[in-house]
């Protein structure tokens, strides 16, 4: 069986994506498994060269090929913040995901509503000499100014799908890792994958 490591000291990622990736026939390795220790700083100006930047330093240091993401929430009333900088959107020193949550709203409150938006998420999937394939998956929704839910992270408390009627927070854990970006970005991976063991 192949093995795939995932470039993230994340555990919630970490779990996302184990999940999703259940049924794929890949043996699924994690830095602490494999006793590869890195602190990746996110130094790129797309998501696309953040993932490749762990992914490409996780490959090395393991000698197997390595999966990392990166993400963010793109607001269109604010020409598409925080973006790549979502993790770091609020000017509190120390901020939690709440003090994002409540300065996003700030930023948002003169704009018309629906304040339409989406999540992003980009995959990099490096070999450990340096082949690099890239898979994308977008969730589009809305921003609203009410909290609801207690599941997820981040902004997923405002970030309403409104075909469902529900924010990211509302949703079971399956149901998430069926319409996330996160989901949706690593189930175009896996048609990655099959390009590597090809070569
Ligand atoms: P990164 O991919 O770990 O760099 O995440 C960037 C930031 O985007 C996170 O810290 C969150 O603020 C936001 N974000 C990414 N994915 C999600 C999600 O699934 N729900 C809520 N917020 C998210």
């Amino acid at each position: 069986m192949s093995k795939l490591l995932l470039a993230t000291n994340n555990p919630g990622k970490v779990e996302e994506i184990m999940e999703i990736t259940h049924d794929w026939g890949v043996e699924i390795l994690t830095p602490a498994q494999i006793g590869v220790h890195l602190e990746i700083k996110e130094t790129g100006h797309t998501y696309a060269e953040n993932a490749a930047l762990k992914a490409r330093a996780f490959a090395q240091a393991g000698r197997v090929l390595s999966m990392a993401d990166d993400s963010g929430l793109e607001v269109d009333a604010l020409d598409g913040k925080p973006g790549l900088y979502s993790a770091r959107f609020s000017p509190l020193p120390g901020a939690s995901d709440a003090d994002r949550r409540a300065y996003l709203l700030e930023q948002l409150r003169s704009h018309a509503r629906p304040w339409t938006a989406c999540f992003r998420c980009v995959i990099a999937i490096v070999s450990p000499d340096g082949e690099t394939r890239f898979a994308e998956g977008v969730c589009p929704g809305e921003i609203i100014s009410e909290e609801r839910g207690d599941n997820g992270f981040g902004y997923d408390p405002i970030f309403l799908l409104p075909d469902l009627g529900l924010t990211m927070a509302q949703l079971p854990m399956e149901v998430k890792n069926q319409l996330s970006h996160r989901a949706r970005a690593v189930r175009a991976a896996r048609q990655k994958l099959t390009e590597f063991r090809r070569n």
